[in-house]
């Protein structure tokens, strides 16, 4: 299987979860084909993680660079545990949190069956049991691991809905599953468990409090550059990125900027602003994180040069939202 030439490809299926929409999904990846599907955090660009070819086409279809890893998506622990060794804290981990939010890094099983493409040849593997009824349908009927990126362009912003699926990537994947508006709305949080301790590599849907009540410990951070080690796209600097040059902590609004706000309080000059959307009007997190992606793309498309972000508190799913903010604010 590969990518077709511009002048051949076939429209993207849009796909119902009903039993039909659901049997054609998995034929089309046990085929070796990409379909994408949502999770509950963003729709995933799923490819058959045993399939060269397929995981090939992921980075092809999204245009990302091969040396970023992906997640290897499963139905249960079970399944989990013949990809990866789970050490005593990946194992809290995994009964605490899965089905859900988080991604486990971790040792490859001795012959673990994903493809070394997948997981850019490093000896760990990222791990996640989805908690959305559509995804663990889906990875039960196919039966084996399934990467799944966000389904976006290569450093844009995340799809929360099938239609920003479309947007990106209508032409290039034969077909988006449509399961409705994704509800956490940012990425998994990302925990390495390796060498004994565990490791915030992206903050994400299931807060760093959350984690270390169960680890029992703070959390190792990130370290700041591993060069031989690709941490994956979720570390680059610039990623999440609107076409529109994003600042944030913005307390005070420049003429004609689209403006993400946060909270009940109005910034000066936002009389000035060329469009509003309130991420939460009551300061909600939860509400914040799931509307995110979804204002970015909407600010962007009313063709503003400059969209002002403004301060969101760095607790709880702040952390995460901030990190989003951050990186599509980013030089690029
Ligand atoms: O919520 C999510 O995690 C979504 C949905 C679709 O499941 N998927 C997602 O995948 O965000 P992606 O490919 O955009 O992010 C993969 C992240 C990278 O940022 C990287 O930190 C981590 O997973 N990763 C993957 N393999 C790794 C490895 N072997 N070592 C360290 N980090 C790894
Ligand atoms: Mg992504």
């Amino acid at each position: 299987m590969t990518e077709r030439s511009t002048a051949t490809r076939a429209a993207t299926e849009h796909l119902r979860p009903d039993e039909v929409g659901m049997a054609r999904a998995a034929e089309l990846l046990l085929a070796g084909r990409l379909v994408a599907f949502p999770t509950e955090t963003v729709y995933g660009l799923g490819g058959d993680a045993t399939n060269g070819e397929a995981v090939a086409a992921v980075y092809a279809a999204k245009g990302r660079p091969a040396f970023n890893p992906l997640i290897s998506h499963v139905s249960d622990v079970a399944m989990a545990r013949r990809l990866g060794g789970f050490d005593p804290i990946a194992e809290a981990l995994a009964e605490a949190f899965w089905p859900g939010p988080l991604t486990l890094v971790v040792e490859q099983a001795p012959g673990c069956p994903v493809s070394a493409l997948a997981t850019a040849g490093l000896t760990s593997i990222a791990l996640r049991v989805p908690a959305h009824p559509v995804a663990l349908d889906l990875l039960r009927d196919v039966g084996r691991p399934i990467v799944a990126p966000s389904a976006n362009r290569s450093g844009g912003v995340s799809p929360t809905t099938a239609e920003h699926v479309l947007a990106d990537l209508s032409g290039r994947i034969a077909a988006v599953v449509d399961g409705g508006a994704t509800v956490v709305g940012v990425e998994s949080t990302v925990v390495a468990c390796l060498g004994g301790v565990a490791r915030l590599l992206r903050p994400g849907g299931i807060t760093r409090g959350a984690i270390e009540r169960v680890v029992g410990m703070p959390l190792a951070d990130a370290p700041e550059s591993v060069p031989d080690a690709p941490q994956g796209p979720g570390m680059l600097a610039s990623h999440y990125a609107p076409r529109a040059q994003l600042r944030m902590d913005a307390r005070e609004i420049r003429p004609g900027e689209a403006v993400l706000l946060f909270g009940r309080e109005r910034p000066a000059g936002i009389d000035g602003a060329s469009v509003v959307l309130n991420l939460s009007e009551d300061g909600d997190l939860i509400e914040a994180a799931a509307n995110l992606f979804a204002y970015l793309r909407r600010l962007d498309i009313t063709g503003a040069a400059a969209i002002a972000a403004t301060p969101v508190p760095q607790e709880e799913l702040g952390e995460a939202i901030n990190d989003r903010l951050r990186r599509a604010a980013a030089p690029r």
